[in-house]
């Protein structure tokens, strides 16, 4: 009779710990825009979480190079956000920052270290969290008809000479713009990742909002379309290199040849 209680207890725990992860399941993209899960910290738990229990947590690092945290870049980078959280596929949003982003000065450390030495930025958080992520996205505002700044020294910074990490893994650059120039920052910004063997998801336009203020942005109803096509474009490509990889793994890289044109 004892046992039988026993037995109850157990397979009443059972079926409750089944529902409850069905519930996580189901509702992380609930539970990811709801509670906004874009720090590292939380994304790491999650993803030990779900190695724990046996699934691999899929994760986008999105890097808003604009001034303002959550101005109109930001706004076009959590409509990606959204659909890839929908996809089941964990974001972290880094913002650069407002203080002066060094340049980079090509001393080289970088080669022995595989980190920047100027560490009072995210450049080397973004180079950390890239090597655990498997897709990237980066975002920036329109300034002169290309990328701002601060966005371009960064990247500088995080790609010279760690691009290695990145490869294969998809990547795709958003931009926002009150009126003009928004292409020609887009191309600029692809060839981080044209350079570095990442490939690039596409959309169904060049991906571009429009707006001075965030408020304007969400008026752009056909940018904002163009940012969820993109995220579910990225979602798709993700899941088809990470569950192929067995049977393709990537490609085999020929020794790279450097010639500089000395002469
Ligand atoms: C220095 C500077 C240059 C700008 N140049 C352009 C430009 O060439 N074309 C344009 O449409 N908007 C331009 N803008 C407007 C910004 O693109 C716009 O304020 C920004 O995209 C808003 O996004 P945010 O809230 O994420 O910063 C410029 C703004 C600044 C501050």
């Amino acid at each position: 009779m004892g046992l039988n209680i026993y037995l109850i207890k157990i397979v009443y725990f059972l079926i409750h710990f089944v529902y409850i992860i069905s519930f996580l399941e189901y509702n992380i993209y609930y539970i990811m825009t709801h509670i906004r899960l874009c720090d590292y910290t939380a994304s790491v738990k999650l993803r030990s979480m779900y190695s724990y229990l046996g699934c691999d947590l899929m994760n986008v690092l999105l890097i808003n190079g604009s001034p303002h945290k959550e101005g109109c870049t930001y706004t076009a980078l959590y409509e990606v956000a959204k659909e890839l959280n929908k996809e089941q596929i964990d974001t972290n949003i880094v913002h650069i920052g407002t203080k002066p982003v060094a340049g980079c000065i090509d001393c080289g450390k970088c080669i022995q270290t595989g980190y920047c030495v100027f560490d009072d930025d995210p450049v080397n958080e973004c180079v950390n969290l890239m090597k655990e992520s498997d897709g990237l996205v980066v975002g920036s505002p329109v300034y002169y008809a290309g990328p701002n700044g601060a966005l371009c020294s960064f990247l500088d910074r995080m790609f010279y000479r760690k691009s290695k990490f990145y490869e294969y893994k998809p990547a795709a650059a958003v931009v926002n713009c009150r009126r003009g120039g928004a292409s020609a920052s887009f191309d600029r910004l692809n060839k981080y990742f044209t350079i570095s063997n990442m490939p690039v998801v596409s959309s169904q336009y060049w991906n571009s909002t429009h707006g001075f203020i965030p408020e304007e942005t969400l008026q752009d109803v056909e940018g904002l379309q163009t940012m969820r096509t993109l995220g579910r474009n990225m979602a798709w490509l993700i899941k088809c290199i990470s569950y192929s990889k067995e049977k393709y793994p990537h490609p085999i890289r020929e020794p790279q040849i450097m010639t500089n044109f000395i002469k």
